[in-house]
């Protein structure tokens, strides 16, 4: 089936009223463009769940602040159409700005706990913007899955709780981070990267990873760790927006590690590109 783009909110209604009376279930897939191999496991995974993928494309203005990379976020739509119709997407959803948000919208969804720590200190008003749109793709497509990955894994724990919390009706899937030969954690805004920055960001994979190392060989001081995963990002060049051990769960902080369930989280700037990353201390 070739890809079908669906541009006012009109068509992708009688789509979705068309599909559940064929009694066929959808995958959404929402993104912000400028696709990689990251989207591309969303999309696999959501073929494999649903008859019919849906993936949007919305570089998403309510969830950066002012002084954040709105602008400089890099945007390539002629391509991603080409990579979604190679992956096997049935439904494409690019939207301009007024199309979701016309003149007069005041209507906002926020996410209180989840979206306090973390990501939430350095963007306020990141996940409002995030739970917003994401709320309004939901209202649209009434999926039955949809997918994120979970290198924002703080996004996808609060997409989750939304989901459940107003009563959606939306599976929300998890899946695993994606990576690169090195280990960097695949990001639409690595491509913002020079090259030498592409090298230094690297650090933020390996702090990851000998955090887990440390905590293998018994280390269950979060302080401890933190403290040396601070040292090797200092010296990479890399300045800390956050990096914390905290409870899966609840992204609450965890001081002794005792249990399953906790997770380093980090985000740091490599030149004036902000970059996120994280990883279960327990696993293989
Ligand atoms: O993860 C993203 O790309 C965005 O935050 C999302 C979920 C598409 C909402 O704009």
């Amino acid at each position: 089936m070739s890809l079908l783009f669906l541009r006012r909110a009109a068509d992708i209604r009688s789509q979705v009223v068309a599909l559940a009376a064929q009694g066929r279930r959808l995958a959404l897939v929402p993104t912000m463009g400028c696709l990689h191999e990251g989207h591309l496991a969303l999309v696999e995974a959501a073929r494999a769940k649903a008859e019919v993928v849906a993936l949007s494309i919305f570089v998403n203005p309510l969830q950066f602040g002012p002084q954040e990379d709105f602008s400089r976020y890099p945007r390539q739509l002629e391509e991603d159409f080409r990579l979604c119709e190679k992956a096997g997407v049935d439904w494409l959803y690019a939207p301009e700005e007024e199309q979701l948000y016309p003149p007069g919208f005041q209507t906002y969804v926020s996410c209180e706990a989840l979206s306090q720590p973390l990501c939430g200190q350095s963007r306020p008003m990141h996940f409002r913007g995030v739970a917003t749109v994401v709320c309004k793709l939901f209202a649209l497509f009434r999926p039955c899955w949809a997918m994120f990955g979970e290198k924002d894994f703080q996004q996808l724990c609060l997409v989750r709780a939304m989901s459940r919390d107003l009563d959606l009706g939306v599976e929300v899937v998890g899946i695993p981070i994606v990576r690169a030969e090195d280990g960097l954690a695949l990001s639409s805004r690595n491509v913002l990267l020079s090259a030498a920055e592409r090298e230094q960001a690297t650090a933020l994979f390996r702090v990851l990873l000998c955090a887990r190392q440390r905590y293998g060989e018994g280390e269950r001081l979060a302080s401890v760790l933190l403290e040396e995963a601070r040292q090797h990002l200092f010296q990479a060049g890399i300045r800390v927006d956050y990096i914390d051990i905290v409870d899966e769960a609840t992204l609450q902080p965890i001081e002794y590690i005792e249990a399953q369930g906790a997770r380093m989280l980090v985000a740091g700037f490599v030149g004036s590109t902000r970059l996120i990353d994280n990883m279960a201390l327990e696993g293989a």
